[in-house]
């Protein structure tokens, strides 16, 4: 059982990058977490990996279903796990677009489904959506990844005005770029080849983000608005994170005229 002052936080996603700094940081500050990962390695002391693929429902509710025999319920879950495709609209097949919104939106949702009734039992619970600056702003050659966030932005906003009345509370959480291994975990679609027309822009674009990636924030820094999160009587609708100029250019997008916003971010990427 956790002790007393302390959460229980499952956070998905926690063999890496982000979910293992929110994980590491959680349990260094007394919450009793547990991480999960598609293949659970022992991890660190002071918390507990679990099993967990987010786009199979059984994997959920079995990671799910071993919190709460453990701990007799769940306080928090921080939904981390996804990944990035990248890759031009036009030549990414349906089979990786399904792929990205399983893992990135469908996961989220598979999370909830498991967590609400328990959450909603007990009268209080938190869900932190791991979202992206991404969701805020249609990214070029990432636009199923922006479509993945997107959606999570959607269901954040809905979810917690369905949930308020039961105690629940639910926040989107947006990074700019982080220096995790998402940048060599990044798919790229497959149809992208030497031949495509869409090759150099693809390039140069991408070439841009993977860099921005590289000299992005540092895991901690999310890690730490993740724990004041949990720590917070009352969460907002939603919070960004990153470096300063990144989360000012996105919030231009409410005020700018949106044709010339698109021309700073084409510009940007070289388009
Ligand atoms: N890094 C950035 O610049 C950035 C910016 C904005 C938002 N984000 C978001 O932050 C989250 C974490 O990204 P990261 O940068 O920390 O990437 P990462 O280092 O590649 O970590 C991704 C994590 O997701 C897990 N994962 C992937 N597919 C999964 C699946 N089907 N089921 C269960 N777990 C799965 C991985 O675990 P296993 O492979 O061990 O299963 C891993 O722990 C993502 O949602 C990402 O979109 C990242």
């Amino acid at each position: 059982m956790s002790t007393k002052g302390s959460k229980v936080v499952l956070v998905t996603g926690a063999s890496s990058g982000i979910g293992r700094a929110c994980a590491e940081l959680l349990s260094a500050r007394g919450h009793t977490v547990y991480g999960t990962s598609r293949k659970p390695s022992p991890g660190p002391a002071g918390y507990r990996m679990l099993e967990m693929d987010v786009t199979r429902d059984e994997s959920v509710q079995k990671a799910v279903a071993t919190v709460l025999e453990e701990q007799g319920h769940v306080d928090v879950v921080v939904n981390n796990a996804g990944y990035a495709l990248a890759g031009p609209i036009e030549e990414t097949s349906i089979e990786e677009a399904q792929r990205q919104l399983d893992t990135n939106f469908f996961g989220v949702l598979r999370v909830c489904h498991a967590v609400l009734p328990f959450m909603r039992a007990r009268g209080s619970g938190l869900i932190v959506n791991m979202s992206s600056l991404g969701g805020v702003v249609g990214l070029p050659f990432q636009g199923l990844y922006s479509a993945s966030k997107f959606a999570l932005e959607g269901l954040t906003e809905s979810l917690r005005q369905e949930v308020a009345s039961f105690g629940i509370q639910v926040t989107s959480l947006q990074p700019g770029d982080v220096r995790t291994p998402i940048t060599e975990n990044r798919v790229r679609v497959q149809r992208c080849g030497p031949e495509s027309t869409y090759r150099r822009a693809f390039e140069t674009a991408l070439g841009i983000i993977e860099k921005e990636e590289r000299a992005g924030a540092s895991v901690e820094l999310v890690a730490r608005q993740v724990l004041a999160l949990v720590d917070r009587k009352q969460v907002g609708v939603r919070y960004s994170v990153g470096h300063l100029s990144q989360r000012l250019l996105a919030s231009t997008k409410a005020f700018l005229p949106a044709r010339l916003f698109e021309r700073i971010l084409m510009s940007y990427y070289g388009l």
